[in-house]
């Protein structure tokens, strides 16, 4: 695992990059010593294309817009789907078109290889929402999550977490810091949540490798994010004594990995209401 420090992009900076099958893809973190990357994928209308051929990694997937058949099954907007390698799936055909978040796995990636890993197909507005445990550290911003997967091995885990209006506490004009062993990936696909490296709204993405003091984080608003624990499917939060001031309002100021466009590091104002 050797996956660059990247916190965070707004993913609309980043160039889709046209791809031999007709797709378009933007490739927001990779590994560069496997496959292994985190993309988005932007099907056209009429696409189409055969089951992934056994060497290609296995494809964890999360459907951001549009429709598309995968298996002969329709997978709308919020679907999320596990594509163990070697499992013979990944028939895909949209006829309007489809925009997908990707995890892909690493080819050779023993805990997502066919009879190690599952394969999942979840309409995940369907589930129901988690509000039994959090990190009281956490309780300001009152969450709620949906477990999508959980890797074999302790490999990792896959959830949506959402976050209420006014996570803001009350009284506290700093929280601590955090840390966790593992990595830690996020998408936000609404609403906002504040950094100290800026404002995350819709669209933003961050990797973070294990060992990163990070945080604090709070939301005035509210949001819905997509999140992975590459490395451990419970989140071990090992909290700092470094206490930091609330990062509302904090100016966009993102780690971003050497060599990345300058493009990417542009700010992103955001669309009001009215
Ligand atoms: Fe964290």
């Amino acid at each position: 695992m050797a996956r660059p420090h990247i916190e965070f992009v707004h993913a609309q900076n980043v160039g889709w990059t046209p791809r031999a099958d007709g797709a378009e893809e933007k490739v927001l973190n990779a590994d560069p010593l496997s496959d292994e990357a985190t993309l988005i994928v932007r099907y056209p209308p009429g696409y189409s294309a055969p089951a992934s051929s056994p060497d290609h990694g296995a494809e964890e997937f999360f459907v951001l817009d549009g429709a598309i058949d995968i298996d002969g099954e329709k997978r709308r907007a919020h679907a999320y789907g596990f594509l163990p390698q070697g499992s013979g799936l990944g028939v895909r055909h949209t006829a309007q078109g489809a925009v997908l978040l990707v995890f892909r796995h690493a080819a050779g990636d023993p805990n997502a290889l066919d009879g190690t890993a599952q394969t999942i197909t979840l309409h995940t507005p369907a589930m129901p929402w988690d509000v039994s445990t959090y990190d009281p550290k956490l309780i300001h911003l009152r969450l709620a999550r949906k477990v999508l997967r959980l890797g074999p091995n302790n490999s990792g885990r896959t959830f949506l977490l959402t976050g209420m209006a006014h996570g803001v506490p009350a009284e506290a004009t700093t929280l601590p810091a955090e840390m966790h062993d593992h990595a830690e990936e996020m998408f936000m696909l609404q609403g906002a949540m504040w950094a100290p490296e800026g404002r995350m709204g819709a669209g933003a993405y961050f990797y973070r490798p294990p060992g990163i003091l990070h945080g604090p984080h709070v939301s005035e608003y509210g949001f819905l994010q997509i999140m992975r624990s590459p490395g451990a499917n419970a989140i071990v939060t090992h909290w700092s004594d470094v206490h930091r001031p609330l990062p509302i309002n904090a100016p966009y100021c993102p780690v971003l990995p050497h060599g990345t466009p300058p493009e990417w590091a542009w700010k992103l104002t955001p669309q009001t209401a009215w």
